[in-house]
């Protein structure tokens, strides 16, 4: 049988990481014959720690034969030790009367500590998720942190707004999810996210000439998407967290076992495609294998896709530019 993997989760006492731990110890992450060392990270407050010890009584109660060990931590350098997998989830949220430098700031102190430990005591081969928000500028900083580490081990979540595209097409086509192909999210995790669905297929024939209607693109289907997670909250009084939890674990799969060819999409450093300027962490349309993204590349970008990138690009330099003192 497998090694044990060793994966470090953060703010794992919180909604996302009830939906996520429990999915990732019996194997849906990594596969059904991949052991797996859970190595919890949670604030050193006693309600936070003692949260967790909870969750790890029910992770314990679940008896799942893929646990091979789980750890509660209350510091990154020991959270991280040797970690192959991280997942970034713990961030600290805006309250109230908080300005969003205050918030970039906060989170700036977050994740220039965790950057830091991972450099230090991570597996050289870790690779790094951050879902908590400002999830892009967050990995950003992380990856800015651990100049040990290759930078392209430093990814930010893009998945949950891929996969609510999907399912808004599928809807509006008639269509399976599971069938459609080669659709893209480009630049931030936020309301300017460009869902792209101009290159996407279902069973082969493009999705563009099925809808036919660039009115529902522009009107409907971009504001759809992109206030998910505003509509979530209005109707639950809580954060989206078992979609997060799940898009977290196809985000760390499809990177860790390959997509077969299929488009997903990741938030990575670039390296200048599609002109975003280096080291921004902008989401691309990816390919895995072996362990390893690919971007697509050669995409013919339109006018008004061009605008859509800019503009979430703008979003991302300026939050980039709002924490470059801090590291
Ligand atoms: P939550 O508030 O329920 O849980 C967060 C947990 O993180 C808390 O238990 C807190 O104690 C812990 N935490 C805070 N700072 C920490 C630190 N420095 N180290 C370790 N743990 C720390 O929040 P929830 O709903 O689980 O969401 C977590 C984050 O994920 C939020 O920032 C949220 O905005 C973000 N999110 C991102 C999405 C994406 O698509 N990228 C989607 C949905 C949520």
């Amino acid at each position: 049988s497998k090694k044990p993997v060793r994966v470090a989760v953060t703010g794992a006492a919180g909604q996302i990481g009830y939906a996520l731990l429990f999915r990732i110890a019996s194997g849906e992450m990594l596969g059904k014959d991949q052991p797996v060392i859970l190595q919890l990270l949670e604030i050193p407050d006693e309600k936070a720690q003692n949260a967790l010890k909870g969750v790890i009584m029910e992770l314990e109660d679940c008896a799942f034969p893929l646990l091979a060990g789980i750890e509660a931590h209350s510091d990154p350098m020991t959270a991280f030790k040797d970690t192959d997998f991280a997942l970034l989830v713990g961030a600290r949220p805006r309250g109230p009367g908080m300005e969003r430098s205050d918030l970039l700031a906060a989170n700036a102190q977050i994740f220039t500590v965790q950057g830091k430990a991972l450099n230090a005591v991570a597996s050289r081969n870790v690779k790094v998720l951050v879902v908590g928000n400002p999830a892009n500028t967050n990995a950003y900083i992380a990856m800015k942190s651990a100049p040990d580490l290759p930078a392209k081990n430093f990814t930010a979540m893009l998945r949950l707004d891929h996969n609510r595209a999907a399912s808004q097409i599928a809807a509006k086509t008639g269509k399976a999810v599971a069938d459609i192909e080669k659709l893209a999210v480009w630049g931030n995790h936020s309301p300017t996210m460009y869902a792209d669905y101009r290159y996407a297929t279902i069973g082969g024939q493009s999705v563009k000439a099925m809808i036919n209607d660039e009115q529902w693109n522009r009107e409907v289907f971009l504001p759809t998407v992109g206030k998910r997670g505003a509509a979530i909250i209005a109707a639950r009084g809580l954060s989206s967290a078992a979609s997060a939890a799940n898009a977290a674990i196809d985000h760390m799969r499809d990177w860790a076992l390959g997509t077969n060819g299929k488009w997903v999409t990741m938030g990575i450093p670039s390296k200048g495609e599609y002109g975003i300027p280096a080291e921004v962490m902008f989401g691309y349309p990816v390919t895995c294998e072996n362990g390893e993204y690919k971007i697509v590349e050669g995409l013919e970008i339109d006018a008004f896709s061009q605008e859509c990138i800019n503009k979430t690009l703008n979003e991302l330099l300026e939050e980039q530019n709002g924490v470059k003192h801090l590291l």
